[in-house]
């Protein structure tokens, strides 16, 4: 099935850290508990979103104070749903992919095969300082990653499993009971450097980039694609989308400007600091944040750079065109999560659905 025929995906971020997916003091009306993340997990399945990601950090990050764990918070959510597909992110280093294996295998049983996966292979230096772990250089971490994602594929689909890996080892291990999935629970990553994109063009279902413009998107893409093309692998691709979507555009882009006025100024530039260690501390200086201004920072994923901020209609068209350029999935992050999950689901999403509907027949009266 081509780019055109497949509907558009939409995932939505966990907040399961305290402060929302804003580096701002503006007031949100966002919580990162247990109850309010299950009632936003409902109110998102019930508005037409297919996965929720939850975010790690086992040092409060972006001014943070509070953050809970990925992969507990994901099962908590899923035993309170019933269709949507929750994404843990596991971070390679604290995590061993035995143990991951193991854990998510038992998740995936008792969720009737919802549990998703989101390797992130670091950048926030200070975390893996902070607790004991070592850090090798940038490309290292994503080696290590990708000998992560194929020991957990292995473990997942085979029996007598073996492994030689720099970072790990596996002898003639089965795991039973394999997950419910077939033929493995899904597997995304994030970053978007040279390493990461090889990566994902290699090992990944999903690759998970942050914000930016179609154009940048699509050289991202184009890349991504051709190597995996090379490597008889197939990638879907997620971007991350910060959307502010109200009933004129004025108001979308008072809201806007009201994040960026009340940033936390040295908190953003804490996080900006901290970010040299990604993909910009490379020989090639791409990846995540390599080209980030402070206001991108403010949205900790350059989910401003995507621009879905405007009117329902202006927001669904720039939608249809992300998928021009070969998005499969919309991430998306919002100021106050289960109001503005409602109205996009109400307001948004039939648009896009339309539209897409509309370029269908247009592709199919070529065809005929
Ligand atoms: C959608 C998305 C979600 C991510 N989630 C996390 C996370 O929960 N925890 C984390 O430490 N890093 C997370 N990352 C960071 C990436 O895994 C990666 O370390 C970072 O983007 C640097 O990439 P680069 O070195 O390829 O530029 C995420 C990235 C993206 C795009």
């Amino acid at each position: 099935m081509s780019v055109q025929e497949k509907n558009i995906t939409f995932a939505y971020w966990v907040p399961n850290v305290s402060g929302g997916l804003v580096v701002s003091n503006i007031e949100q009306r966002t919580d990162w508990s247990y109850d309010y993340n299950v009632r936003l997990a409902q109110a998102a399945e019930k508005s037409g979103f297919d996965y929720a990601l939850t975010q790690i950090r086992f040092t409060a990050g972006y001014n943070a104070e509070n953050q809970h764990e990925s992969v507990s918070f994901s099962h908590g959510i899923l035993a309170k749903t019933e269709k949507l597909k929750v994404i843990a992110a596991i971070l390679p280093g604290p995590w061993k992919p035995a143990l991951a294996a193991k854990q998510l295998a038992t998740i995936d049983h008792l969720t009737n095969g919802r549990i998703a996966i989101n390797v992130v292979s670091g950048w926030f230096r200070g975390e893996f300082d902070a607790i004991g772990e070592e850090w090798p250089e940038h490309d290292q971490r994503y080696a290590r990653s990708e000998e992560f994602i194929r020991s957990l594929k292995g473990v997942w689909t085979q029996d007598n499993f073996s492994f030689d890996g720099k970072y790990y080892q596996f002898k003639d291990y089965t795991l039973s009971p394999k997950p419910v999935q077939k033929p493995h629970i899904e597997i995304f990553q994030g970053g978007s450097s040279r390493a990461a994109r090889d990566m994902a063009s290699r090992v990944s279902d999903w690759y998970f980039t942050n914000g930016n413009t179609p154009a940048e998107l699509k050289k991202q893409i184009d890349d991504i694609r051709e190597k995996a093309k090379a490597n008889n692998h197939q990638v879907k691709i997620g971007v991350n989308a910060f959307i502010i979507a109200r009933d004129t555009e004025e108001e979308a882009q008072a809201v806007l400007q009201a994040i960026i006025d009340n940033a936390n100024t040295e908190a953003v530039n804490a996080f900006g600091d901290a970010t040299r260690e990604a993909g910009a501390s490379t020989k090639e200086g791409e990846g995540n944040w390599a080209k980030s201004t402070f206001e991108d920072l403010v949205q900790y994923n350059d989910g401003f750079k995507t621009n879905l901020i405007g009117t329902p209609q202006q927001i669904a068209e720039r939608i249809v065109e992300l998928k021009s350029v070969g998005v499969d999935l919309v991430l998306s992050g919002f100021l106050h999560f289960i109001e503005e999950v409602e109205y996009f689901g109400e307001k948004v999403l039939p648009l896009v659905r339309e539209l897409e509907a509309q370029q269908q027949q247009v592709v199919q009266a070529k065809s005929a």
